[in-house]
């Protein structure tokens, strides 16, 4: 049996090989996916075909479907782009910087019966490499890229994978659900959708 825990991935394309491997399965060992994902040192010539900015809002560019057991993204965030707060639809979520620096912000699930400010859990910068993880268990976030002059870049694993997620008003705890788009699939524009949809930036 391969451990794939031990392995190293050198290029981002043998990271995804072994992301398959690991997500054969039917559960998933969060600490296997953190440090595999970890070990993978960003190349911006592995993954800058995925690289598309957008001037306004920040962008989810379809990298790898995961034989539907995940999928892998890689975000792209101008200066001064950030989500909503939002939930993850009861899936794991992973987050590695590529480039660039994010800022999370973990907030508590607004109780039912308040209906004032969201209270928020605790704020980090995600550096180069790092791998973050969240689920609806730790609770909701926020990620911006608070940089005004460079732009960030982060690859996301979502499983399994999910496309509408929750956001919520930061002063009021209201939610919304919103339907999540690719800007891009493996390298090529998604065509634009007919229908005008909100989301979750
Ligand atoms: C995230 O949840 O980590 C970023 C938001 C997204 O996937 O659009």
């Amino acid at each position: 049996m391969e451990h794939t825990e031990l392995r190293k991935a050198r290029s981002l394309d043998e990271l995804i090989q072994m992301l398959h491997n690991i997500f054969e399965g039917d559960s998933v060992n969060v600490e296997e996916v953190q440090s595999v994902m970890e070990s993978y040192q960003s190349d911006p010539q592995e993954w800058m075909q995925y690289a598309k900015f957008d001037q306004y809002r920040y962008t989810r560019n379809l990298v790898d479907e995961g034989n539907g057991k995940f999928n892998l993204m890689v975000l792209c965030w101008g200066e001064g782009h950030g989500s909503s707060i939002h939930d993850h639809t009861d899936s794991h979520c992973f987050m590695k910087m590529l480039q660039g620096q994010l800022k999370e912000t973990l907030f508590n699930w607004p109780d039912s019966k308040s209906h004032g400010d969201m209270v928020q859990k605790s704020q980090r910068i995600l550096q180069d490499n790092q791998v973050a993880y969240i689920s609806d268990s730790i609770g909701l976030h926020r990620v911006e890229n608070g940089s005004h002059t460079e732009g960030a870049v982060s690859l996301h694993l979502y499983s399994p994978p999910f496309e509408t997620c929750q956001t919520f008003d930061q002063r009021t705890g209201h939610r919304n659900t919103v339907k999540m788009t690719f800007w891009s699939k493996f390298g090529a524009r998604t065509p634009f959708e007919t229908t005008t949809s909100q989301e979750n930036n």
